[in-house]
């Protein structure tokens, strides 16, 4: 059983200055709605009600969301307005969050291992809210859901770029194990490799079930050129004994 997603949060969104100055880029939103609770909302229809947010400096706005705004609440109650409020309170209602923070920013990795203590010693989703994934029927955590309920181990959503974008992305090599479902056993994972090095055009893209000997692997993890520690060289260890699937999904992602 999947019951808690982990969102990475902590970042200072650097591309999007100034607007992310003073609101964390998992607040900016699309339409009328924040990047993050698109992804809180994708958890929830995969049927995982516990949200571990690793936040840092600078994103007390994300607790704020994610919680009772009673003066607000209490000026709209029995307006015509109220029902603006009404999607994210269900949001709140049927969700705990949970948070920690990162104090430094040492890299995904570094953010996944922080949020350890959120999750213990079970199997977890990741969700990076700046991928934003629509989907037709199923979530596309869901459709993940089901690949690890049937290979129980560590799961990566995938899908094929341009090779002259392989920089900016992890990059997978494997062979097909399951063409009904475009399930491969995943054999080398590459972060953001230059094309000529990129063992093929299979990107990682952000949503993840991961199984909880990561956060081991994770704190014996060597710190790359930008003194990052990233999931991908730790999921490369689990890879390297046959344990990452991964799993071109329907659906289309955004690149928030
Ligand atoms: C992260 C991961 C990378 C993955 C990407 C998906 O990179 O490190 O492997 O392909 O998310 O969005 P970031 O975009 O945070 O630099």
């Amino acid at each position: 059983m999947i019951k808690k997603c982990l969102f990475p949060a902590a970042g200072y969104g650097t591309r999007f200055l100034p607007a992310t100055k003073a609101v964390p880029k998992e607040m900016l939103p699309i339409l009328t709605k924040p990047l993050l609770q698109y992804g809180v909302e994708e958890a929830l229809a995969a049927g995982i009600d516990i949200m571990a947010i690793v936040t840092g400096r600078g994103k007390r706005s994300i607790e704020d969301h994610f919680d009772n705004a009673f003066e607000l609440e209490s000026q709209l109650s029995g307006t015509a307005k109220e029902s603006y409020l009404k999607e994210i309170k269900t949001v709140i209602e049927s969700a705990t969050f949970t948070y920690v923070r990162q104090r430094q920013m040492l890299g995904l990795g570094n953010a996944i291992l922080t949020g350890e203590h959120l999750i213990g010693d079970e199997p977890f989703a990741v969700i990076l809210a700046d991928d934003l994934c629509d989907y037709d029927n199923k979530s596309v955590l869901s459709q993940m859901k089901e690949i690890y309920n049937k290979y129980q181990c560590s799961i990566i959503a995938i899908e094929e770029i341009p090779m002259d974008k392989t920089s900016n992305y992890g990059v997978i090599s494997g062979y097909l194990v399951d063409k009904t479902n475009d399930t491969y056993r995943v054999t080398n994972m590459v972060e953001k490799p230059e094309p000529k090095n990129a063992p093929s055009n299979m990107a990682i893209i952000g949503r993840y079930i991961l199984t909880p000997d990561i956060f081991n692997i994770l704190e014996n993890i060597k710190p790359d050129k930008n003194g990052e520690i990233q999931i991908t060289d730790a999921l490369n260890i689990q890879a390297k004994e046959g344990k990452v699937i991964a799993y071109k999904f329907d659906g289309k992602r955004f690149d928030c």
